[in-house]
């Protein structure tokens, strides 16, 4: 099924190219008649066009992940580096719970990058319209017993009513304007994750925020002894969580427990006070 329309929407590829540059032409040739209004219509409306292709071909493309060693603290703050610009800008803290008892684990890296923003982004625009407290919590967990690592994105948002909860992971579903949602996020983020044999949930009460819930099982290299993981955890580790970017707090639990340690920054919204 993913690959019949995969190759449907690859098919379209083609055709919209033509449609897309006949449009710019007309747009050319129009200039200072009512018909340039018209072709830029028709040029965005194929741009729009070609990017829900091209989201739908990320989406059925059902590449296995490319496996690698992953400290995931590192992709969490890469991801909200990404971000942090767009989330200070529109008033919104961002706090980052990092336990060190997460180890390193072998999943596709870039596939869980694309995750978190995608949550990220979400929890953004949840919370554009929204008087009040605007944050977001991310925090990673280990369960030992399961072998499982758990990062909670908590938002303060407006919350999901629970007849749209199994339905806002369904492709195409969408509750945004056109032109601001496709609709595929959720789906191809829960895609990915099980992929990785994990999971991909959401919990929210409406009126009190959503927190999307993943959990991955921790698949360790076989050739990859216990200290090596540890050896990497580490460098990982203080190559990227113990360097906060500019305008984030950065402060280290005390606790002496090392599965209860954890690392904890946060991103302030650039109020100017
Ligand atoms: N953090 C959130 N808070 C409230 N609603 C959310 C949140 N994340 C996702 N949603 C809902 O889930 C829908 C589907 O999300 P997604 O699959 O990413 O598609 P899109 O973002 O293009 O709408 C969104 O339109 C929105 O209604
Ligand atoms: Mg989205």
């Amino acid at each position: 099924m993913g690959s019949l329309l995969a190759g449907v929407a690859h098919e379209l590829n083609n055709p919209l190219a033509v449609v897309m540059g006949q449009a710019m032409l007309l747009r050319e040739s129009a200039a200072n008649s009512p018909f340039a209004a018209r072709a830029d219509k028709i040029h965005a409306a194929s741009e729009r066009c070609a990017r829900i292709v091209k989201n739908f071909l990320a989406l059925a493309r059902s590449r296995p992940p490319e496996r690698g060693p992953v400290a995931l603290g590192g992709v969490v703050t890469q991801a909200v580096e990404l971000l942090a610009y767009e989330l200070r800008t529109s008033s919104i803290e961002v706090e980052v719970r990092l336990s060190e008892a997460v180890p390193v684990f072998q999943a596709d890296g870039h596939q869980l990058h694309q995750v978190i923003v995608n949550l990220l982004a979400n929890a953004h625009h949840a919370m554009r319209r929204i008087g009040g407290l605007r944050r977001i919590i991310l925090t990673s967990a280990f369960d030992a017993a399961t072998a499982r690592v758990r990062l909670t994105i908590t938002d303060t948002g407006p919350g999901i009513a629970p007849e749209l909860q199994a339905k806002i992971f369904e492709p195409f579903f969408t509750t945004k304007p056109p032109g601001e949602g496709t609709g595929l996020g959720l789906s191809l983020c829960r895609g990915i994750v099980e992929e990785h044999g994990g999971t991909l949930t959401v919990e929210s009460q409406p009126g009190h925020g959503a927190t999307f819930v993943m959990t991955l099982p921790v698949i360790t290299a076989r050739r990859s002894s216990r200290r090596w993981s540890t050896m990497v955890t580490r460098s990982m580790w203080q190559a990227t969580a113990s360097r906060p970017s500019p305008g984030c707090t950065a402060r280290t639990s005390t606790s002496s427990s090392p599965t209860r340690r954890c690392r904890a920054w946060t991103v302030r919204p650039s109020t100017g006070s």
